[in-house]
């Protein structure tokens, strides 16, 4: 695995680490104040980025498209600000919601970006 579908899996690894963590953390405190927090970084950055990874691994004419670098650069660090924003957030942060709203915005345009290069490659190898 290498070039964009590589990129991805560490950006989905690093949102795994970051879960665990979390997870542990409501586990053992008994605190679950996080639990939608922790659900967006398993699910929004873990399970999605990596089958963005897989998606590109397969696909290799999408992972070398501009759009793929497109996609990266915006999924990336808006799903950063929206998970960390939650955290603050779920935390009692209410001036986290700004954060929250512009990363979600973001993630949400890279998911577009995203599904016009799915449809894109269709009939592709
Ligand atoms: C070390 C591993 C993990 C620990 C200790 C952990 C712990 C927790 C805890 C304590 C909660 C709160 C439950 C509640 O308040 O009802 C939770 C919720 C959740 N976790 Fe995890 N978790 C782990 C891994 C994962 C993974 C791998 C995923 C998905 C890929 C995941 C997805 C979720 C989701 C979606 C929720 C929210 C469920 C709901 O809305 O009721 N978790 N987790
Ligand atoms: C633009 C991106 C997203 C926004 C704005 C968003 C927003 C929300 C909101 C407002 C809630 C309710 C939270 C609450 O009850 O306090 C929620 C819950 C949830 N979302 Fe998302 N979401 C996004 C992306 C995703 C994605 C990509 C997934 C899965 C792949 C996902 C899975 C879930 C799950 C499992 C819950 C229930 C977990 C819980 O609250 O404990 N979300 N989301």
């Amino acid at each position: 695995m290498n070039g964009i579908a590589r990129n991805f899996m560490l950006l989905a690894l690093s949102f795994l680490f970051l879960g665990v963590v979390v997870g542990l953390y409501m586990a053992i405190s008994q605190d679950h104040a996080q639990s939608t927090a922790h659900a967006h970084i398993m699910l929004a950055g873990w399970v999605t980025a990596a089958l963005c990874a897989l998606f590109y691994r397969v696909t290799e004419k999408a992972a070398l498209s501009r759009l793929a670098q497109v996609h990266f650069w915006l999924q990336a660090p808006s799903t950063v600000v929206m998970t960390v924003s939650l955290l603050f957030l779920y935390a009692g942060h209410a001036e986290a919601e700004t954060g929250a709203a512009v990363g979600s915005v973001g993630f949400a345009v890279a998911v577009v970006v995203f599904a016009f290069n799915v449809v894109l490659s269709f009939g592709e190898t």
